[in-house]
């Protein structure tokens, strides 16, 4: 089993280069489904999840070929299945975003239930509720969803919450499907405005993507095309925190600024001095101390919940009191118990956790439950007093391509031991 040992005490200078996100590849390369040709896909993360989505898809029957800078050729031309396995939906959740390709390409789809996770239960009734709108005959028994439909029909979804996957999934079956579909309460992250601009590019007939409305109008059919991913708001808004808990100087490149926002307001209220150009962010916290900040998560374009770990980790050592609220998902606190261990003051009570500055976290043995929470344990580790060994990070593989070699090149005394 890996662990990653973190030296604190070091302030991160220098330029690190933004991957392409995770979120917008995995339902991107799903997309790939609907097509009658070839998909393209660059700027592709080299993470655990995208391999287990090209597993996945290899299992449908599609032709997969990856060059050495990590290009993606999909070739839909050779699917024979329609049976999303248990033995992989179960490792990524993600792998329910092939419903609503399989079942508006091939009429039909069989996806396990994708179960829990850490971070909440996680159900998937505003997908099965969107596919039967647009007239999907669906059942679920022995952990199976079956979906079946001669051909999808366009019709008016209004989400009962924001879902990010059940409007990428119902986006993707709307693509196809016969007449106009309305996605009312639509997920407005960049990752569906990302899927929508590769969707478009196969011939799709979308608006209102990055809005709350979304108007597909169906096609016949979908070409091959080429698509490169947009860059990860997450990984660079994790940057970017590393950068102002440890007082020093970065600049992310490859990135895209406008997709940070709420991120960038945050940092520039803890203190740091934030500069930004067409494709990068710099941020200069000058050798200070984050002042803390208050916060509350959010959909798109509020304050991201996969960003709430990082900044919690940031209020462990910040002046003041920040009251943090978590609105998406139910248990997404789990980090709270790991930064204790590290000496960090925090109290929880439901979906609100108070964390209180303290001038200095002590190094200490962790245990990653999740992506994002080990992330916050890394970025602690990074200010800590002495040695911080992360266990269990086959989580952090998941979403964050070669972190420790990023991080080690800003200066981290960083390594992942055996
Ligand atoms: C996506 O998950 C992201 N994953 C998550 O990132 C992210 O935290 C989340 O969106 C919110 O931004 C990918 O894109 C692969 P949701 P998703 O559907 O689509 C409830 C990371 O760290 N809900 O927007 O699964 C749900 O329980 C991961 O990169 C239903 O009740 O999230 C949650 O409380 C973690 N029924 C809320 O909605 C449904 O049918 C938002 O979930 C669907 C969702």
């Amino acid at each position: 089993m890996q662990k990653i040992l973190v030296q604190g005490g070091k302030p991160l200078h220098g330029d690190v280069r933004i991957s392409g996100a995770k979120n917008a590849v995995l339902p991107i390369l799903c997309a790939g489904l609907l097509a009658d040709d070839v998909l393209r896909v660059s700027n592709v993360p080299r993470l655990h999840d995208v391999k287990t989505t090209l597993r996945l898809l290899g299992e449908l029957g599609a032709g997969i070929a990856i060059d050495d800078a990590f290009n993606i050729r999909i070739d839909p031309r050779t699917v024979h299945s329609h049976v999303a396995p248990y033995e992989l939906v179960k490792t990524m959740r993600a792998s329910v975003l092939v419903l609503g390709p399989l079942l508006a390409r091939y009429g039909a789809a069989e996806v396990s239930l994708p179960g829990g996770c850490a971070i909440g239960s996680r159900p998937i009734d505003q997908h099965i509720k969107g596919m039967q709108a647009l007239g999907a005959d669906i059942s679920v028994d022995h952990g199976f969803i079956k979906a079946s439909a001669k051909r999808l029909r366009g019709a008016r979804v209004v989400f009962d919450m924001v879902s990010v996957g059940a409007t990428e999934n119902v986006l993707m079956a709307a693509t196809l499907a016969e007449g106009r579909t309305v996605l009312e309460n639509a997920a407005m992250e960049p990752e569906i405005i990302d899927l929508a601009v590769c969707l478009r590019a196969m011939g799709a007939n979308i608006e209102g993507d990055g809005t709350g409305r979304i108007v597909v109008e169906g096609v016949e059919r979908l070409h091959g095309a080429e698509h490169s991913v947009v860059p990860d708001r997450i990984e660079t808004g994790t940057f970017l925190v590393a950068a102002a808990m440890t007082g020093g100087r970065i600049t992310a490149t490859h990135a895209r600024p406008e997709t940070l926002d709420a991120v960038i307001d945050k940092l520039k209220e803890a203190g740091a001095v934030i500069d930004c150009t067409d494709d990068s962010i710099t941020l200069d916290m000058g050798g200070r101390r984050p002042h803390a900040v208050n916060l509350s998560t959010a959909p798109h374009p509020g304050f991201p919940t996969d960003m709430q770990a990082q900044f919690m980790a940031m209020n462990c050592i910040a002046d003041g009191v920040g009251v943090m609220i978590e609105t998406i998902f139910e248990n997404r606190f789990m980090h709270v118990q790991e930064l204790l261990r590290l000496g960090a003051d925090i109290r929880v009570e439901g979906h609100t956790a108070i964390v209180r500055g303290v001038d200095k976290l002590s190094g200490a043995p962790v245990m990653a439950t999740d992506l994002r929470a080990s992330a916050s344990l890394i970025l602690a580790g990074l200010v800590a007093d002495g040695e911080t060994v992360i266990d269990r990070i086959y989580h952090l593989d998941r979403g964050y391509e070669n972190i420790e070699a990023k991080l080690s090149a800003l200066g981290a005394g960083i390594r992942r031991i055996d």
